[in-house]
C-alpha cells in the first residue's frame, strides 16, 4: 500500500469520481475514502477502520464481502478462458449455464436473457428492443417511454432520461424527447393527505391513463418502473398500485419494463420484485445482485411475447444489430453462476425476508416516534428513514440544511454506512442479504443515536 499522502494526491489530481462534487473534491474540501478490504457485512479502509456497510456498496454486494467461492470461480475462469465473445451464436459454459439459472428463477412467461454490463446499458437495450418490436409490428409511431418522477434507471443518454431525478437531467439537456414522466407512487409525499393508500394508487393509475390519452395511445410504447422506488427514496408501492397500473398498460397495449436492478435476486425477500407484487412484466432489467458486484454483469430478461416478435424481425431483416464486446463476459458469467448458487446455498432470500422484517420493525420501534422522523418504510432488506422539520404537517427541511447527509455522517462516525439518498432528507439502508439479526440491531441503535445527535443540534 502506497503512503497515504501519495495516494491522496494522485486521487485528487487524476481520478474523475462519479456522482461527486468535482471542485470540492479536487480542492480537498471533502474527504477521499480508500477502501481496502471487506468481509461479510463489513468493509475496512486504508487506516484499518471497520464499517458495517448497511448499503452493500451501492445496494449490490448482496452475498456480502470476501466470498471465496466467487473469487475462486472468477480465478478459474480467468485461467481457463478470460474472454470470448458471444456474437453469432458463440458462448461459454459459464454464460450458457448462467442464462439457464436465470430463467429457472425468472417468472414463467419469460423466455430469454440478453447480457450486458451495467443496469444502464441493460435499460438502453430494453428501449432499443421496444422500438424494434413496434417497428416489426408496423407501429412506427408507438415509441414514447413513460417513466416515473423519482425513478432511477441509469445515467446514460436514454437511461438518464428515464431517470426522474433533477440532478441527472440538469445541464445535460435531458430528458430526451422520447421520454415522459408520470407521478411517483410516493404515498408519504402525497399532496392530498386525506387519500387512503388504495385511493392514492387509483389516482396514480388515473394520471397515467390521462397522460397516455393526452399523448395518444398509438404513441406510447412502454412504461418502466422499479417494483420499489430505489434511488428516488426507497419507497415501497402503496397498496393496490401495481394491479391498477397494469390494468391501464394492458388497456392501451403498452409494454411493461420492470427494472429489477435492485430488487432482483432476493433483496425484497422474494427472488424477484415482480413475483412479490404480482407484476407481469414484458421485460425485466437485472444487474447488481446477479453477481453481487464481484464482476460487472447485467441482463435484459425478455418475455415470450416480445421474443416472438424479435425472432420474426430477424427473419425479415437479418441478424439483430445490437451487441457489446463484453456481452456475457465469461468472468462476469462465472461470478454470476457462483453467486446465484451461493444465494441458494446460504438461504439468503429467506434471510432477507426474515432479518429484513426484524430490521424494519426494529427501526420503526427505535426511531419512528422521534420528532424529526416523518416516515420509516421498507420491504425485505430495503429500508428508509425520512427526516422532516414538522412531523404532523409532513413539512420537509430546507435542503440547504443537509439534514440527511449530516445524519449519514453521524452514523459513519459510529461505524455504520447508510446512504443519504440524493433527493430529500432520506437515510437509505440496503445491507448485504447475509445480515444477521445482531448486525441489524447494531445499525438500528446507531441510527437512533445519530438522529438524536442531529436533532439536538437543530436551532430552537
Ligand atoms: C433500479 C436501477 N436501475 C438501473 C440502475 C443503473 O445501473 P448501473 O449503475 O449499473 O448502470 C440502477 C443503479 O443504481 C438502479 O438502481
Amino acid at each position: 500500500m502506497l503512503h497515504n499522502d501519495q495516494l491522496d494526491q494522485w486521487d485528487r489530481a487524476h481520478f474523475f469520481h462519479p456522482s461527486t462534487h468535482l471542485g470540492q473534491f479536487a480542492r480537498g474540501e471533502i474527504p477521499n475514502r480508500v477502501i481496502t478490504g471487506g468481509e461479510g457485512a463489513y468493509i475496512v479502509d486504508r487506516d484499518g477502520k471497520r464499517f458495517l456497510d448497511a448499503f452493500a456498496g451501492l445496494y449490490c454486494v448482496n452475498v456480502g464481502y470476501g466470498r471465496t467461492e466467487i473469487a475462486e470461480a472468477i480465478s478459474r475462469q480467468a485461467h481457463e478462458l478470460a474472454y470470448y465473445h458471444s456474437y453469432v451464436g458463440h458462448g461459454t459454459e459459464a454464460s450458457i449455464t448462467l442464462a439457464h439459472m436465470i430463467m429457472e428463477r425468472a417468472p414463467k412467461h419469460m423466455s430469454k436473457v440478453y447480457f450486458g454490463l451495467s443496469g444502464s446499458d441493460a435499460n438502453e437495450t430494453n428501449v432499443k428492443l421496444v422500438w424494434y418490436y413496434n417497428n416489426i409490428l408496423g407501429r412506427p409511431n408507438k415509441k414514447t417511454i413513460i417513466s416515473r418522477w423519482r425513478g432511477y434507471h441509469g445515467s446514460g443518454l436514454m437511461t438518464g432520461s428515464l431517470t426522474g431525478l433533477e440532478l441527472f437531467h440538469k445541464k445535460f439537456d435531458l430528458p430526451l424527447s422520447q421520454v415522459i414522466h408520470t407521478e411517483a407512487p410516493y404515498y408519504f409525499r402525497r399532496a392530498d393527505a386525506t387519500l387512503s393508500e388504495e385511493d392514492f394508487s387509483a389516482d396514480c393509475a388515473a394520471r397515467l391513463e390521462q397522460l397516455i390519452l393526452e399523448r395518444g395511445a398509438d404513441t406510447i410504447a412502454a412504461f418502466i418502473g422499479e417494483p420499489v422506488l430505489g434511488t428516488g427514496g426507497i419507497v415501497p408501492p402503496p397498496r393496490g398500485y401495481w394491479p391498477a397500473i397494469q390494468a391501464v398498460l394492458r388497456k392501451y397495449d403498452v409494454l411493461l419494463i420492470a427494472d429489477e436492478v435492485v430488487t432482483g435476486f432476493g433483496r425484497l425477500g422474494s427472488m424477484f420484485g415482480s413475483g412479490h407484487y404480482g407484476i407481469e412484466p414484458d421485460i425485466i432489467t437485472i444487474a447488481k445482485g446477479l453477481t453481487s458486484a464481484y464482476a460487472p454483469l447485467s441482463g435484459s430478461i425478455i418475455s415470450d411475447r416480445v421474443w416472438q416478435v424479435l425472432e420474426r424481425g430477424t427473419d425479415e431483416n437479418g441478424p439483430i444489430g445490437h451487441g457489446w464486446t463484453y456481452s456475457a463476459h465469461p468472468i462476469g458469467a462465472a461470478a454470476g453462476v457462483a453467486n446465484l448458487q451461493l444465494i441458494d446455498d446460504l438461504g439468503l432470500v429467506a434471510n432477507a425476508r426474515k432479518t429484513g422484517a426484524h430490521f424494519v420493525d426494529g427501526m420503526r420501534a427505535a426511531v419512528g416516534d422521534l420528532a424529526i422522523v416523518g416516515d420509516v418504510r421498507g420491504e425485505g432488506l430495503l429500508c428508509a428513514v425520512e427526516l422532516v422539520a414538522d412531523k404532523d404537517a409532513r413539512r420537509l427541511f430546507d435542503p440547504a440544511q443537509k439534514i440527511g447527509p449530516q445524519t449519514a455522517a453521524a452514523l459513519l462516525k459510529r461505524g455504520v454506512i447508510a446512504r443519504a439518498m440524493p433527493q430529500g432528507d432520506i437515510l437509505g439502508f440496503a445491507p448485504p442479504l447475509c445480515l444477521t439479526p445482531a448486525e441489524a440491531d447494531l445499525v438500528v441503535a446507531a441510527t437512533a443515536e445519530a438522529i438524536k445527535e442531529v436533532a439536538a443540534a437543530l436551532p430552537g
